[in-house]
This record gives structure tokens, C-alpha cells and sequence, in this order.
């Protein structure tokens, strides 16, 4: 089995390959070709991702290359996890919309659609590349915004299944408060990327040879709540109350909608996360540069990739061994929120199997969420429309249709802003 990195130069990948050598039975990788344009990131990384797999006993090949088309030649999965003009960008992502009193984030709000629109295009290319190669590939996208690029490969007929880390970290958390197995957490999550809330959390019995039974076990959410609420409350940093009205946990992200203001007060008054992180990077290629290193180190944990690699061989196993395996991933509604497109991509449960990812029926979405659900649903549709055809009437538009945006003197001045800050990035600009 091969798999293909591209953005293989990423700090993280180290965690992607210690899943791969701790993971090996679930997913049996023999080739993993790591590609980058940034080729002494790739000196760095490449060697070191071999000494990981070779501590563990990985009998795995790793090779690094800047050409795209050779390095997916014969891929099995290509998993994306590339940054089009790296921290630098991000960086301006979160820090001008901070001037229009908005919030500055990569995924969220004018940030993020600034990401979508230097994303979308150099993530079709590579795709189409990748389907030119290898028509059977599948491609697993972690690249952010992961619901607008999804439904960027998904509409443009790609074997697409967009990946977040948020689910897996609940049911690590929660399981770790329970005293059980991850395997016996199953989340009632849902929503969109980076807006998603677990409804319901069930405790079930312990995972048999077919799997995780996911039928039956017990709702404890209630519990975990009363039992754990102030620390669940304290991680995603809102008040204990709230949760336990809505009766709900929201995920992080949700922050940005929840106390946007007071978010824009606190990012006003520190350095950006992308300049944390550009620091953060600076120090793990300095101990990547140690030939003596052969594990993922500490520091990594510092990034927000927590889990990402057990996600990342759950699904692309899922994938290339057809097990129907349930996993929550962002893939096409179909009808699944049936108050949403059925081009829309959702992130929830689904059964994922050698055709992909099939959602699992969910109960009717509440008011209180469904609102900002269809609001950021009908935002994304206009981002892509943006990213795809261009134009500044095209980028006011998704702007305007933000819930966190909305009005039009504003949605004028960040449309001037976030094309001033990309121009080097959009063709049409
Ligand atoms: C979480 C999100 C990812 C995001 C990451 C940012 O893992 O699910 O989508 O890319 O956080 O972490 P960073 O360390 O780059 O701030
Ligand atoms: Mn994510």
C-alpha cells in the first residue's frame, strides 16, 4: 500500500508517521512518498520519518520529492496537508480583520475565506493531477478550510473525504473521563467543520473483532457533564452554565461566534497563533535536525494536530480496506440535514467504506444550531463560487452572507482588505 503526502514538509508530519508505525495493523503502509515544493524542509523531515519507522520494527519505504506528479505515481490514498504560503499568510489572515473589529482566524470568518480562495485552486490542480496518475487514488483532505475544500474536490468529482481532528479529541477526552476505550465513545457530533457540536455522547461495549458496536450502550452525556463539566467548560473556554443548558459541547471554534467580541479584545492584545507557531516550527526543525531523534517530540504537542494521526489511519484504512467503519467526516450532505443542499458537506458520522463516506441518518437539527448551520452552509457555497471564478463582487458576497459579518460597510472594507493582503496568491486579482 502506498500512500503520498503532499505538504509532507509540514512540522506535523512527524505525527502522521508515528501514527503510521504505531498503527501498522490497521493500516499496512509499504511506501510513503512525502512531497513538498519545499525541498530542505524534505532533508529535514524525510530522514527523520524513516528513523521513527524504523524504531518501531516499520518495515515501510520513505521517499521525498518536489515533483508532484512522480510522487503520487501509484498512491493508494494522497493525503493533503499543505498551507499555501505557509505561516506568513496565515499570519495576515488573523491580524487584518482584526482592524475591522472582526475576528482573526484561519477557518473562520474573512481569514478564512482569504485561506479558501489561496487553497482552492492549488488543491484542484494537484487533484486533477492526482486523478490523471491514478484514477482509483483517494484523496483524504486535511487541508483547511476543510469543509470548503471538500466540497471543492467533491463537486469537481474527486474520491474526497475531508478529515478535522475536533471529533477524535472529544472522544479521547471523554473516554479518558469515563475510564474506557476510545472505541467505546460514540458521539452524537455534528454540524460543519469547525462548527459542530456533540449532542449525545454513548458509552458502549467494549469493541469486538467486527468493530466497535455502535447500537445500544448508554447516554452520558448528562453525566460528563455533571461529573466533569467545569473542565470541559475551562478547555473550550465558556462558561460551565451555558453547556449545561443547551444540554450540548460545543466545539472550540464555536468560541468565535459565541464570545466573538470578546475574542477580538484578546487576539487585539497578543501576538497571533501563526507567529506562536512560526516559533513553535523554528524549534522542532532545529530538534528534527538531530539525527539522534527517532520519535515524534513533546514540543509537537504544542500544535493543535492532537490525534490527527489515528484519525488520519482510521479513515484512509476505512478507505483502502472497504471495512464501513464509522467515522465522523466531513463529506456531501445527500439529504442528510435535509434543511441544507445536497451538495452541502457536513461534518458527522458516517459509514466509510471502498465508495467513500456515507452519512448516518441524524435526528432533526434543533433551531439553536440549524440558524448558524445554514447561514455558514450558504457562506461556504458563495467562498467557493469566489474561489473558483474570482472577483471582488464574488468575494463581498460570501463576505456579506457571514453570520459574523453581515453588514455591507464592513463586508466593502474586508473584501478591500483581504484582496490587498492575497494579491500575489489570486490570478484574478
Ligand atoms: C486543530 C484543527 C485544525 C487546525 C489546527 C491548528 O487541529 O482541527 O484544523 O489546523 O487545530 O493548529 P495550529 O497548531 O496550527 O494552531
Ligand atoms: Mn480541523
Amino acid at each position: 500500500m502506498k500512500l503520498a503526502v503532499v505538504g509532507g514538509g509540514s512540522t506535523y508530519t512527524p505525527e502522521l508517521i508515528d501514527g503510521f508505525a504505531r498503527l501498522r495493523e490497521v493500516l499496512p503502509v509499504t511506501e510513503l512518498t512525502l512531497i513538498d515544493p519545499a525541498l530542505e524542509r524534505l532533508e529535514l523531515i524525510g530522514p527523520l520519518a524513516r528513523r521513527i519507522l524504523a524504531r518501531q520494527g516499520h518495515p515501510g519505504r520513505v521517499s521525498w520529492t518536489d515533483d508532484l506528479d512522480a510522487g503520487v505515481d501509484g498512491a493508494d490514498a494522497v493525503l493533503l496537508q499543505l498551507r499555501v504560503g505557509g505561516q506568513a499568510a496565515r499570519d495576515q489572515d488573523e491580524t487584518w480583520p482584526l482592524d475591522s473589529g472582526c475576528v482573526g482566524q484561519e477557518t473562520t470568518g474573512a481569514g478564512g475565506l482569504a485561506k479558501a480562495l489561496r487553497t482552492v485552486p492549488v488543491v484542484l490542480d494537484i487533484a486533477e493531477r492526482v486523478r490523471r496518475r491514478n484514477p482509483g487514488a483517494w484523496i483524504v483532505d486535511f487541508t483547511n478550510p476543510v469543509g470548503i475544500v471538500t466540497r471543492a474536490l467533491l463537486t469537481a468529482g474527486h474520491r474526497a473525504v475531508g478529515l478535522c481532528n475536533v471529533a477524535i479529541g472529544f472522544q479521547r477526552k471523554f473516554a479518558r473521563y469515563l475510564g474506557a476505550a476510545p472505541e467505546q465513545v460514540v458521539l452524537d457530533h455534528v454540524g460543519l467543520n469547525h462548527l459542530t457540536w456533540e449532542r449525545g455522547v454513548r458509552l458502549v461495549g467494549t469493541a469486538g473483532a467486527g468493530g466497535t458496536d455502535r447500537t445500544g450502550g448508554v447516554e452520558v452525556l448528562p453525566r460528563l457533564l455533571a461529573e466533569h463539566g467545569e473542565a470541559i467548560a475551562a478547555d473550550l473556554r465558556m462558561p460551565r452554565a451555558l453547556l449545561d443548558r443547551l444540554g450540548v459541547v460545543p466545539s472550540y471554534y464555536l468560541r468565535y461566534f459565541y464570545r466573538h467580541d470578546e475574542v477580538v479584545r484578546e487576539m487585539r492584545a497578543k501576538p497571533s497563533r501563526a507567529a506562536e507557531v512560526a516559533e513553535i516550527e523554528r524549534r522542532l526543525l532545529e530538534l528534527y535536525a538531530d539525527p539522534a531523534l527517532d520519535e515524534k517530540p513533546e514540543l509537537l504537542g504544542k500544535r493543535g494536530g492532537a490525534f490527527y494521526s489515528e484519525a488520519a489511519v482510521a479513515l484512509t484504512s476505512a478507505l483502502l480496506r472497504d471495512t464501513g467503519e464509522v467515522q465522523v467526516v466531513n463529506t456531501l450532505n445527500r439529504g442528510t440535514l435535509p434543511f441544507l443542499p445536497e451538495d452541502a458537506v457536513i461534518e458527522v458520522p458516517a459509514a466509510v467504506g471502498a465508495r467513500g463516506a456515507s452519512p448516518l441518518p441524524q435526528q432533526p437539527l434543533e433551531p439553536l444550531f440549524a440558524g448558524l448551520v445554514a447561514a455558514v452552509t450558504g457562506y461556504e457555497r458563495l467562498a467557493l463560487d469566489a474561489a473558483l471564478h474570482g472577483g471582488r463582487q464574488r468575494v463581498f458576497q460570501a463576505l456579506l452572507a457571514h453570520p459574523l459579518i453581515g453588514q455591507i460597510d464592513l463586508a466593502e472594507r474586508l473584501t478591500d482588505d483581504l484582496i490587498a493582503h492575497n494579491r500575489e496568491h489570486l490570478a484574478w486579482a
